[in-house]
């Protein structure tokens, strides 16, 4: 694992995007994995900014989402498909065909995480965006999701619900209670990850993830058996750290 350790929230969308655009430009045509929640989007403003000036070209890019809430309808502003569609793919040259989100809607939920392996399954994600939850969750897979998952319905965690609260008028009973999403094996299957975390309330999961034994109590800590991990995280995500 590579540790980026930088000042602010700005400062790790600005590292973040440096990583993300050099791949672009690199390779127009690449598979993007990417994620929702409150880190990624300032390195989604400045890949805007970068597509508005001409410096970067999504036409030929695909990405596959993390997950999606099961059980609020896509026209709910919180749905992820939703979220994608206004912090991304609305202000980008990408194709809309290439973009992919998990079917939170389906009439058959299984069916569409066995739809959504398929998809994955003819794909290699290139980088895979995360962040990270306050109990060291990627994507949704929560404390003791074993490391063979792949795409599965799940029960939100009491601390995901209360910490997504803030995105449905801080009322806990309006945030759904389940959700698709990638399993661990998914992610792990990317050829390059990419991890942001910003913020004290992630200091002790980063810690957790970066300094102690991997276990599947901390999701993030099983990419300390990943071949290529960038972890870049402000001085308040970064506290708790040792060896900085
Ligand atoms: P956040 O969520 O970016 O809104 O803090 C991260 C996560 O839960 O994975």
């Amino acid at each position: 694992m590579k540790v980026i350790v930088v000042k602010d929230y700005e400062e790790v969308s600005a590292k973040a995007y440096e990583i993300m655009a050099e791949l672009i430009s690199n390779k127009p045509d690449c598979t993007l994995g990417l994620a929702t929640g409150g880190t990624p989007v300032g390195l989604y403003k400045k890949l805007i900014e970068a597509n508005k000036a001409g410096k970067l070209d999504f036409s030929k890019v695909q990405t596959v989402n993390l997950d999606e809430y099961v059980g609020i309808d896509y026209e709910h502003p919180e749905s992820y498909h939703k979220f994608m569609n206004r912090n991304l793919f609305d202000h980008i040259n990408i194709d809309k065909a290439n973009t992919h989100v998990p079917d939170g809607g389906a009439s058959d939920p299984q069916v569409a995480c066995d739809e959504y392996n398929k998809l994955l399954a003819s794909k290699t994600i290139d980088m895979q965006l995360l962040g990270i939850g306050g109990n060291g969750h990627i994507a949704f897979n929560e404390p003791g999701t074993p490391v063979d998952s792949v795409t599965h319905i799940v029960h939100l965690d009491e601390r995901t619900i209360k910490d997504n609260a803030r995105f449905f008028n801080n009322d806990m009973d309006l945030v759904p209670k389940s959700a698709m999403t990638m399993g661990i094996k998914n992610i792990m299957a990317a050829k390059k990850v990419l991890l942001l975390a910003s913020g004290a309330n992630k200091a002790d999961a980063v810690f957790n993830t970066v300094e102690a034994k991997p276990t599947t109590k901390v999701p993030a800590s099983v990419l300390q058996n990943h071949p290529d991990v960038t972890i870049i995280c402000d001085e308040a995500a970064a506290s708790k750290l040792t060896n900085k």
